[in-house]
């Protein structure tokens, strides 16, 4: 459910692209409305050199930069159909963390299956700015990909997840109350585009 990846992308080109074009990015709505998250879409041009090196250009791929206001939260929840997210830091100097089931993990380049395990994004007193890749495709055909090409970190991986190669992407009972429809007070509002 979560990888650490080997791959580094070029931070500070993206970085600088997403402040010279952020204006053409949305919040994401809450409800009740929350200021918190800006994310930018449209700007796959950009990445599809980073798309070709992990091998996902012909999967079902929406990257996006997404960026988080210091001091705010994202409540446990799972990301909208059963996405699997790859997700890189674009912050020069901190580092972004995703707590899956309560445990933390913080990341450089990860592969996490956000659409079926249980996370929340804790608050910290820095900014996140993150480029991530929503795809909607099978967890294990995703990782067989970046597992074939060596892109999976594999030390770093076994020490916080020993047993990833055995994992199978399930939605777990306990989990089914995050599925849209059945979000409770305070949740992410969910939508697609
Ligand atoms: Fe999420």
């Amino acid at each position: 459910m979560f990888c650490h990846l080997n791959y580094q992308v070029d931070k500070e080109y993206l970085r600088t692209y997403f402040y010279e074009h952020y204006e053409k990015g949305k919040w994401h709505r809450f409800n009740p409305p929350v200021l918190m998250w800006w994310k930018l879409f449209k700007y796959d041009h950009v990445v599809e050199k980073i798309m070709d090196d992990l091998g996902i250009t012909d999967m079902n791929v929406k990257p996006r930069f997404s960026f988080q206001l210091p001091h705010t939260r994202l409540t446990e929840h799972l990301d909208y159909q059963r996405i699997v997210g790859i997700n890189f830091n674009l912050e020069p100097e901190t580092t972004p963390d995703l707590h899956i089931y309560g445990k933390d993990y913080p990341y450089e380049a990860c592969l996490a299956d956000v659409g079926s395990v249980e996370h929340s994004v804790e608050k910290v007193p820095y900014e996140r700015l993150i480029l991530k890749f929503a795809i909607r495709e099978l967890w294990q055909d995703i990782f067989d990909v970046l597992e074939s090409r060596g892109l999976i970190d594999v030390e770093k991986t076994k020490q916080v997840n020993p047993d990833y190669k055995n994992y199978r992407s399930v939605i777990k009972k306990k989990d089914e109350k995050y599925l849209r429809g059945n979000y409770l007070e305070n949740q992410l509002l969910q939508y697609t585009k």
